[in-house]
Order: structure tokens, then C-alpha cells, then sequence
């Protein structure tokens, strides 16, 4: 017997600084439906996803929630794990970089990197964008010292650093690259990586910080953390134990066939981490495949700029597997696409309503008109249902070639054309015609027989992407056997056994009317762009340690009325106030905005940390705190006030 063939594929590991959009959900959606196709073709799969927890933009975000880092990303990580869950996404392993496991592994790359003289110690002078967490150098920045990514500014920073000597491997990188035409995917992206990055030169890269302390820290110098590329791809060989004693997956899976990543972060895909790799004598892995954007507009959707799409809200109302085929069917992989949710609804009741579900119920419901539902013996086959039966044999063929492509949008309208064909079918042959007379009835029995068969192969085939409908349209078919579910199951046209007895279900996606499907998704991104589980909902924050009272006495708390309160230009989520404070006034900036509306709020008493550090907030100086009490997932948010009539200014102890 030979050995089975292992495939390991990976998501990027997402910043848990905001909640999971539309475009997360492509790129873990591609990896599990590869991953379940290899799966059913008969290779032992390991799937990897997860998220990067360190960084300058994740503390900051705590901070402003009040939270310690860790608290505040596991809310966002549980919330997470529950919409893979909902999109029906089967991942063996979710690795966070906060976890132990993981920490040691980069301590351990990063000593041995030291030690082998790839990493040293120098200083560093660039422009950096805290939002992006990115160095710029003065070719790359904008006028204004704008960030050419997100455009906000940046800052100068000086700082002591550790950098890794990726000059010393340019050379072998650019020959690796040029010899392995299948490492990048695809191809036009090779070229932009040599033409733009490594052809030019690669500059030695800083790889610890100073300047901020939430990250992993280097261990024989603690006051550097280890800078988010070295710590966030490693998590691909710490998952597997890499480094440790328990290295079996390790040995058993790396390297892997493919990291699945989007289009913006291929770079460090295909320059920093081979080269790391290859510092460490490790084999590279065999693809990245990079992937378009999901646009909004022209705009990449993303979380910094606030245009994103929630997944929650389409999955409630239509399931995981009307959006799964929408994402894998839609856009081509590789390339830039829209969402829209009126395409979204035109191709579900397009290709899933009508071309699918009609088929289904068409056919099931004449097995049962024609033969008491008991899936007919076969007679005689005529040109016309071998022409059929030809397009359904060469189906997985066909299929298969442009899965392994990991072209899932051609792989979708391989199966489309045998439904297609199918309903031609039907047309052609009438089976409505077929089943008046007596004498029709062994012609129909063919006729009947072939659908049913062919609506087998698109259910089996169909599986990888939308994995919670095969079972559905087997039900309806009477298929029990596991036997005839299988991919081997598609070597031969014939199989479905004669006699089984069907029975008609629900529609399999029902017809929506755009109009008022439009309405119900625009409302439902509005109310909740993510749904808390109930189980995050109960796991608020852990109460902080115990403070004594002389701490507490250290917080100045006051009473303020609203006197003027307006948007903050730009920004969907900030407000900013005029408060008075007895004889004082003070200019406050809170991020509010979603929950109230600016003109509300005048004449209402808040409640202000007044002695806070005043901090710029937009360009404006924020003096001060407005307090507020907020759900774990800031999904809903009350302001503090007070009872009765009070003098703005008053103390609140
Ligand atoms: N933490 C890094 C990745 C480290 S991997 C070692 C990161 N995180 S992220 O949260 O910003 O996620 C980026 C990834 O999410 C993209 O590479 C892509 O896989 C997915 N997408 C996020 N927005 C997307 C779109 N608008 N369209 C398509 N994919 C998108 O970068």
C-alpha cells in the first residue's frame, strides 16, 4: 500500500483588532473547500488558520477599550472560532500567537538565528504607521509623510533594533524563484515580487522593537519584542510543533502545499518568509497564492477603513453554503471582485434557486408523479442520454483539474454545465409527455434514471464548497449508502441503484424576492454586523484585580453637561463634545458615534474622567473621558449619566 499524500494549507492569521468582514471569511472559506476536496480525493489534510495577536495597533485598541490586550482579543478570537463555525469551516488547528506553544518556537528561531549570525544588533531611523504597523522608507512614503498604504500619517521613529541579514539570501531567493515556477501563484505576482522587491535589492530587515512591549520578547534581551513578521509566520511551523519534541505533524506535514494569503501581504510571503525558512535549513513551502481583494467600490474592504461587509447577517437568513458558492463562484481566484448583496442575490437565485433547486425538485417530484417515487430501472439509452451521460462522466476530471488550480470559479462551472445540460434535457426529451401514455413509460424510466443520476455527481461534487447541501439532495434522492457518496463513486456513470424510493424536501434554496431582500441585508448590517454567540456574550470580562480606595481616589470623576456635541469629520465612530465642568469647559472626543446621534445628546449630563492625559485624538486635543458602559463585544453601548438634577462640575465618588 503506498503511504497517503498529505496536503497542508493555511490562512493568513488575522488581527483580531476588529471583528472578522466578508473578506476573512474568503480566504478561510478557499482553504476549506481545498481542504475538503483533497480530503475526498484521498490525501491526509491538515488545515491551519488562527490569528496574530501582538503588535502596537492590538494594545492600543485594548487601551481604548479599557482592556488588557489579551482580555480584549478573546472576545474577538471566541467570536471568531463561532463564525467559522456558522460558515461550517472544519479547521484542525486554530493557532493564536499568544499561545505558549507558539512563543517558544519564535524565541527559539530567533536565538538560533542570532546565533548563526543572521540577526544583529543596530539602530534604526524610519517613517513608521502604527496603523499599518509598517516601516516606510523616503522612496516608498507620500508627501506629507503620509503612509502610502492607509494614507494617514506617520511618524519619525528612532529606535535600537535587531535586524535580519536578508541581503545575504537575495540571490538565492531570486534563483529559487526563477526555478520554480509554481512557488508563486499567480505567475503575474512573481513577477511583481522580483521586478519590485528583490531585483532592486532587499534591505536588511528590523525584526525587534522597542518601542512598544505587546509582543513576544526576545529572551536573551528582553527589553526588544520580536517585530510582527518573524512572530506571525512562524506560526505555520509552531502549530506543527516545529522545534520541540512533539514534532510529529511537523515531520508528517510541513512543507506545506500551500499558504492561501491575500494579495497585500505576498511579500512577506514570498520574500521574508522563504528566506527565514531557508536561514533555518528548512524546506520552503511548495505554493503561495495570492489572492485578489473583495472590494467595496474601487476600495479594498478592511477593517481600518470601516466599508465592510459582515458575513452574520447574510448567513442568518440564507446559510453558510449560498455564500460559500457565492464566494468561490464569483470572483476568479487570483483576481480583484465586488460584493454586492444584489449580485449576491441574483446568482443564488440564478445558479442555487432555479439552475440547482429546480432540478432537483423537477426531477424528484416526477419520480414520484411517474413511478410512486422508486427511482426507475434504466432501459435502452438514445443519443440524446449518452450526449448527457458523457458530460456527467468527464465532470470530475474536469473538476478535479481546476480544484488542484485552486481555480474554484471554474471548477463550479464545470458542475454548472452538467446542470445546465440536465434542464436542457428535460426540455428536450418531455418527460411530462413521456409519462401520458403507458407506452412512454420505459423511455421515461431512462429519462428519469439519467437525471437522478446526474443530480449524484453534482451533489457529490458540489460538497467541498458548499458542504451542507449534498446531504440535503440525497435525502430527497432516498440515498443512503455512503458507498454512493463518495468521489470514487464518480468513476462510473450508473451506480445510483434503481429502486431506492425519493422523497420530495423543502426547497433546497428558495427564491428571493431582491427588493425586500435588499432591505432586510442592508438593516441587518446596520443592527448587528456580527452576531454574538451566546457563550461570548456570557464571557464578559473577568473582573480586574482589586484596587485599594487611595486608587481609586486618584481617578478625578465629575459631572459634565453636553453643551454643543458634533461628528467627527472622516469618521464613523467619533464624537466630538463641548462639556461644561462648573466655570471650565472641555473638548472631549469618544467613539460613540454609532450609538448616539450627535444633536441627542446637548443638555444631557455625562459623566468625565476629568484628570486623564489629554491625547489627540484626529487632530483634535481630547481632555478627558466620557464614561460608558459597553457590552464585551461593543455591540451595545450606554452612556454614564446622572439621577436628579446636579451642578455640572460635581465630584462623583
Ligand atoms: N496578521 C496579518 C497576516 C499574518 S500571516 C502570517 C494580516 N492580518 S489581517 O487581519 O489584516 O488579514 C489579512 C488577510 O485577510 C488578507 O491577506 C486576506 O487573506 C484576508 N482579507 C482581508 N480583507 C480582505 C478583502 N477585502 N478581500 C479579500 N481578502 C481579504 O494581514
Amino acid at each position: 500500500m503506498t503511504e497517503q499524500e498529505t496536503f497542508y494549507v493555511t490562512t493568513p492569521i488575522y488581527y483580531p483588532s476588529g471583528h472578522m468582514h466578508i473578506g476573512h471569511t474568503y480566504t478561510t472559506v478557499a482553504a476549506d473547500t481545498i481542504t475538503r476536496f483533497k480530503k475526498m480525493t484521498g490525501f491526509k489534510t491538515y488545515f491551519l488558520t488562527g490569528t496574530d495577536e501582538h503588535g502596537q495597533k492590538i494594545e492600543r485598541s485594548a487601551k481604548q477599550a479599557g482592556l488588557e490586550p489579551k482580555e480584549y482579543i478573546d472576545g474577538i478570537v471566541e467570536e471568531t472560532k463561532a463564525l467559522w463555525k456558522l460558515m461550517n469551516i472544519e479547521y484542525d488547528d486554530f493557532i493564536r500567537t499568544t499561545d505558549e506553544r507558539h512563543i517558544k518556537t519564535v524565541q527559539l528561531i530567533f536565538r538560533k538565528l542570532f546565533e548563526q549570525g543572521d540577526i544583529y544588533k543596530g539602530s534604526y531611523e524610519g517613517q513608521y504607521c502604527t496603523q499599518c504597523e509598517a516601516f516606510w522608507t523616503s522612496s516608498q512614503i507620500l508627501d506629507g509623510n503620509l503612509c502610502p498604504d492607509c494614507k494617514r500619517s506617520t511618524e519619525l521613529v528612532e529606535e535600537e533594533s535587531y535586524f535580519f541579514r536578508m541581503s545575504k539570501y537575495q540571490d538565492w531567493l531570486i534563483e529559487y524563484i526563477r526555478s520554480h515556477p509554481d512557488f508563486i501563484q499567480p505567475p503575474s505576482r512573481a513577477n511583481e515580487m522580483l521586478q519590485n522587491f528583490l531585483l532592486p535589492g532587499l534591505q536588511d530587515l528590523s525584526v525587534s522593537r522597542t518601542t512598544f512591549t505587546w509582543g513576544i520578547p526576545v529572551d536573551f534581551d528582553p527589553k526588544h519584542v520580536i517585530y510582527v513578521w518573524i512572530d506571525a509566520l512562524s506560526n505555520y511551523i509552531s502549530a506543527l510543533g516545529y522545534g520541540t519534541d512533539q514534532d510529529d505533524l511537523f515531520q508528517e506535514f510541513w512543507p506545506a502545499q500551500v499558504h492561501l494569503v491575500g494579495k497585500e501581504i505576498m511579500r512577506f510571503h514570498t520574500i521574508y518568509w522563504p528566506i527565514l525558512l531557508h536561514a533555518l535549513g528548512l524546506p520552503l513551502p511548495k505554493q503561495i497564492f495570492g489572492h485578489g481583494w473583495l472590494l467595496f467600490g474601487s476600495d479594498k474592504m478592511s477593517k481600518s477603513k470601516g466599508n465592510v461587509v459582515y458575513s452574520q447577517p447574510i448567513i442568518e437568513r440564507y446559510g453558510a453554503d449560498a455564500l460559500r458558492y457565492y464566494l468561490m463562484r464569483e470572483m476568479t481566484f487570483g483576481m480583484d471582485g465586488n460584493y454586492t448583496n444584489e449580485a449576491f442575490l441574483t446568482r443564488t437565485n440564478a445558479d442555487l434557486a432555479n439552475d440547482l433547486g429546480n432540478l432537483v425538485s423537477r426531477t424528484v417530484a416526477m419520480v414520484e408523479k411517474y413511478f410512486d417515487g422508486i427511482v426507475p430501472i434504466p432501459s435502452e439509452y438514445l443519443e440524446v442520454d449518452l450526449e448527457l451521460i458523457e458530460v456527467a462522466k468527464k465532470l470530475p476530471m474536469q473538476f478535479e483539474r481546476e480544484m488542484n488550480d485552486l481555480q474554484f470559479s471554474n471548477a463550479l462551472q464545470e458542475i454548472w454545465k452538467l446542470i445546465a445540460a440536465c434542464n436542457r434535457y428535460i426540455d428536450m426529451t418531455q418527460p411530462w409527455i413521456l409519462g401520458r401514455e403507458d407506452s412512454g413509460k420505459s423511455r421515461l424510466s431512462t429519462v428519469l434514471y439519467v437525471l437522478s443520476e446526474c443530480i449524484r455527481f453534482v451533489a457529490v461534487c458540489i460538497g467541498p464548497v458548499m458542504p451542507g447541501t449534498p446531504q440535503r439532495i440525497y435525502e430527497q434522492l432516498g440515498l443512503d449508502d455512503l458507498m454512493f457518496k463518495t468521489w470514487n463513486s464518480l468513476h462510473s456513470f450508473g451506480l445510483l441503484p434503481s429502486g431506492i424510493k425519493v422523497k420530495k424536501g423543502e426547497a433546497l434554496f428558495p427564491r428571493a424576492d431582491i427588493t425586500k431582500e435588499l432591505e432586510a441585508l442592508a438593516q441587518g448590517q446596520e443592527d448587528k454586523p456580527i452576531k454574538p454567540q451566546t457563550e461570548v456574550e456570557e464571557s464578559l470580562p473577568t473582573v480586574k484585580p482589586i484596587i485599594g480606595i487611595d486608587e481609586f481616589e486618584k481617578l478625578d470623576l465629575r459631572v459634565a453637561k453636553v453643551i454643543s456635541c458634533e461628528e467627527v469629520p472622516k469618521s464613523d465612530r467619533l464624537l466630538k463634545f463641548l462639556l461644561q465642568l462648573g466655570d471650565e469647559t472641555r473638548t472631549v472626543v469618544s467613539g460613540i458615534a454609532k450609538f448616539y446621534d450627535s444633536e441627542n445628546l446637548v443638555g444631557k449630563n455625562v459623566v468625565l474622567l476629568a484628570n486623564l492625559a489629554p491625547r489627540k485624538i484626529r487632530g483634535i486635543m481630547s481632555e478627558g473621558m466620557i464614561l460608558s458602559a459597553a457590552t464585551h463585544e461593543d455591540t451595545a453601548l450606554v452612556l454614564l449619566s446622572t439621577q436628579g438634577d446636579i451642578t455640572p462640575g460635581s465630584r462623583i465618588s
